[in-house]
């Protein structure tokens, strides 16, 4: 095979409803249904190149070398589309998030998502999108959502992501309130694992998680705020709460997202439109109507221990880019 090129772009999901826990652990299929929110701001770009001459997979994140883990993963996701295409070569890939990495900022659902799409469009595979997220939801599920902007469902179980509204139909502001630059101690792989295995409230959490999906997906669907807020907080504060229980305790809250919640329960008091999610990390994403958005950065600049805020709003579909390698930097 000659060498083969091609560059993706991939953005953040948030989901509204969260993914936490596996049906299965050898296919990764989640347990419970999510619904997310893919935002314009929060992109990854990726570069894979089928090149003859290389012994293995090799991973550059953000400039630097990775091995371990993340090499393993990104290279059984390559291995998957290798078997797809009939070929054996073996790829490098250069990734560069332009928001911080592993610290609860959905960095893997962007990541898995630009490596499925740019691994299948090297390869010259015709694949449908849905064969995509089902390639990018095997390494992570949540990256499954990625491929699709605007407002995507997993199903529990499922194979693949589904667009359940495109971006323009509900043009709600994503602030994420930033506590803490550090990577997460605990990943969301490992983290729900031990919460499956030690929480009693796990199982309490997967049944009631559908529930909740359901509520969001209706309430995404009418354009509701009022009915959107409740739901979307219940559906992770729940999740948190599965972890709380866990032995030992998996705490990803910091005071500081604490006060954020605070704040934004209090901003609804007076009458703004906003809600709060958290996924596995410290930080704190807050969904607002755009009419409220400048009132509510300021207020979320202003509280102790927030670091900084991104203001993101509904994106598009993983784009493949002209041009290839020449769209990264070295
Ligand atoms: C808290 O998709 O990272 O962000 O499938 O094991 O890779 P794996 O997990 P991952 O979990 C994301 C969990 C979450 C909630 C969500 O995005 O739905």
């Amino acid at each position: 095979m000659t060498a083969r090129a091609a560059t993706v772009r991939a953005h953040a999901n948030i989901a509204l409803a969260k993914y936490w826990g596996k049906a299965d652990i050898a296919r990764n299929l989640p347990a419970v249904p999510s619904l997310s929110l893919t935002l314009k701001g929060m992109r990854t770009t990726t570069e894979v190149e089928f090149l003859p001459e290389l012994g293995q997979d090799e991973l550059f994140l953000n400039g630097a070398r990775a091995l371990g883990k993340p090499r393993e993963r990104a290279s059984k996701l390559l291995s998957e589309a290798r078997s797809l295409a009939q070929v054996a070569t073996f790829a490098r890939v250069r990734s560069h998030n332009d928001f911080p990495t592993a610290s609860g900022l959905a960095s893997s659902a962007s990541g898995f998502a630009a490596l499925a799409l740019a691994a299948v469009e090297a390869l010259g595979l015709r694949l449908p999108l849905e064969r995509v997220s089902a390639l990018a939801r095997a390494a992570s599920a949540s990256a499954a959502r990625s491929l699709y902007g605007g407002y995507v469902e997993l199903g529990a179980s499922a194979e693949h992501a589904a667009p359940v509204a495109p971006p323009e139909h509900w043009p709600l502001k994503m602030l994420v309130a930033v506590t803490s630059e550090a990577a997460k101690d605990t990943g969301s792989t490992d983290g729900m694992q031990h919460t499956a295995k030690t929480s009693p409230y796990y199982a309490s959490w997967v049944s009631d998680a559908p529930r909740l999906f359901a509520e969001v997906k209706a309430a995404v669907l009418a354009k509701d705020f009022a009915r959107l807020a409740p739901a979307a907080e219940q559906s992770a504060l729940a999740m948190h709460a599965s972890m709380l229980a866990a032995s030992p305790a998996l705490i990803y809250f910091r005071p500081a997202t604490l006060a954020v919640i605070e704040a934004v329960r209090a901003a609804r008091r007076a009458g703004s439109a906003c809600c709060f999610t958290i996924d596995a990390g410290p930080h704190v994403k807050v969904l607002v109507e755009p009419s409220s958005a400048a009132a509510m950065q300021r207020e979320l600049a202003g509280v102790e221990g927030v670091l900084r805020v991104l203001e993101s709003e509904p994106g598009p579909d993983a784009q493949i880019l002209p041009g290839g390698a020449a769209e990264l930097s070295p």
